[in-house]
């Protein structure tokens, strides 16, 4: 069963693209090169099957196993582009297994009652322009179309842009106004960011809901200077507030049981020998409620504000995004779980702090969640793992959601 998993051709022709030889890990940002070659990868898995490919207005892929009813579609599928030096699953694992999932329900004999599709969602990960699930985000309506086409990468390129050298039109983005009548459910399979199906020895679980998080960013201003020659008590050093922003989202952290992290950092100019005359942060936190998030947040700013004003630097911060509380549709949910056991698959329901294009369509249309098990516990990170079986058990357990969902 192993081999099986490795030798399909559709994990073969993925893992080579956008794959880093050096860090060994994935940099797949949307409107790259590697994201171009991950499109096309999608769309030849679809070719190869006989499914009708769609590329929406706001760079989402779909490939349709039409049923020949104008019944609403259930969706499975995930995202292909991936954080900086990704794992191979986070997002993948969810695409690939839905078309493998296609194969099995084929394979079986099985004939929908109403269209399956398949769907890799854009920019999920907001590596490249900042906004985590821009792609579903902009389906469901959850961002404004003139403030996404604004949004910047680290380049200064704009979405605009960048869609633009892709040979993507982005006067077209916006709200999907069907999407509520046109998909019935979506399934989105992905591997657990964490190691709790591992120590419950299943290899995979159902969706629960998704901690509230949210990104900010942290603009500390100083004046440039020299390190060798600027006494002290005369620099407007902005890494100083930094830092004591990076200590306070820790403890702020540790007092409201949350998560917050500040991983990406511009320091600017950044040479050895000097003061910065700028430093830009990104945090991201998230709780298991609005309240404790909230609260951490404030916690950082104050004392990012006070340590700015200390140190003699301008501070300002913006919060970047902001993705409230999800609760899976507990109706769908109760379903999976039930369709599994009958399958004679023991699937547990978990939370996730880990945000997902899931949760931002569950205001627009019933969705869930399948877990498949990561004994590294590890993602964002080339360690991330998943068993070739556990994988199988992932496309065996959609095979029977898909079945729940559009059988007769
Ligand atoms: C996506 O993986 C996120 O949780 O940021
Ligand atoms: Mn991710
Ligand atoms: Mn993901």
């Amino acid at each position: 069963m192993q081999a099986q998993v490795w030798d399909n051709p559709l994990w073969r022709s993925l893992l080579p693209l956008g794959r880093d030889e050096q860090a060994g890990g994935y940099r797949r940002y949307s409107f790259t090169a590697a994201d171009a070659a991950c499109r096309d990868w999608f769309v030849q898995a679809a070719l190869q099957r006989n499914l009708r490919t769609e590329a929406d207005r706001n760079g989402n892929l779909w490939a349709f196993w039409d049923a020949g009813t104008e019944s609403a579609a259930v969706a499975a599928g995930s995202h292909l582009d991936s954080v900086p030096d990704g794992g191979a699953f986070d997002g993948p694992l969810g695409v690939v297994s839905a078309f493998c999932a296609i194969d099995v329900l084929r394979e079986r004999g099985f004939e929908p009652a109403r269209p399956v599709a398949v769907v890799a969602f854009a920019e999920e990960e907001g590596a490249r322009f900042g906004r985590a699930c821009l792609g579903s985000r902009l389906s469901s309506g959850v961002i404004e179309p003139e403030a996404a086409r604004e949004l910047t990468d680290a380049d200064g390129v704009t979405l605009a842009q960048a869609m633009a050298a892709a040979g993507l039109d982005s006067g077209r983005i916006g709200a999907d106004a069907g999407l509520g009548s046109r998909f019935a459910a979506f399934v989105e399979l992905h591997i657990e960011q964490g190691s709790v199906l591992d120590g419950l020895g299943a290899a995979v679980g159902v969706g629960e809901s998704i901690w509230p998080h949210g990104r900010w960013r942290l603009d500390f201003a100083g004046r440039a200077d020299h390190a060798g020659t600027t006494r002290l008590g005369d620099r407007r050093d902005p890494m100083l507030p930094f830092a004591c922003a990076v200590l306070e989202a820790r403890a702020a952290a540790k007092d409201t049981g949350a998560l917050a992290t500040m991983s990406k950092v511009a320091a600017v100019p950044g040479g050895t020998n000097g003061i910065n005359s700028a430093v830009r942060a990104w945090l991201d936190a998230r709780a298991p409620d609005d309240e404790h998030l909230i609260r951490l947040v404030d916690q950082v700013m104050e004392t990012a504000r006070a340590a700015a004003a200390t140190h003699g630097v301008s501070f300002r911060a913006e919060r970047e995004s902001w993705s409230p509380l999800v609760k899976f549709d507990l109706e769908l949910q109760d379903r999976l779980v039930t369709a599994l056991a009958h399958a004679g698959i023991t699937a547990p329901v978990l939370p996730t702090g880990a945000g997902h294009d899931a949760g931002v369509l569950a205001s627009v249309l019933p969705t869930a969640m399948l877990f498949v098990r990561n004994p590294s516990g590890v993602s964002h990170s080339p360690a991330e793992y998943a068993a070739p079986q556990d994988c199988q058990a992932g496309v065996e357990a959609l095979a029977v959601v898909l079945t729940e969902l559009a059988g007769r």
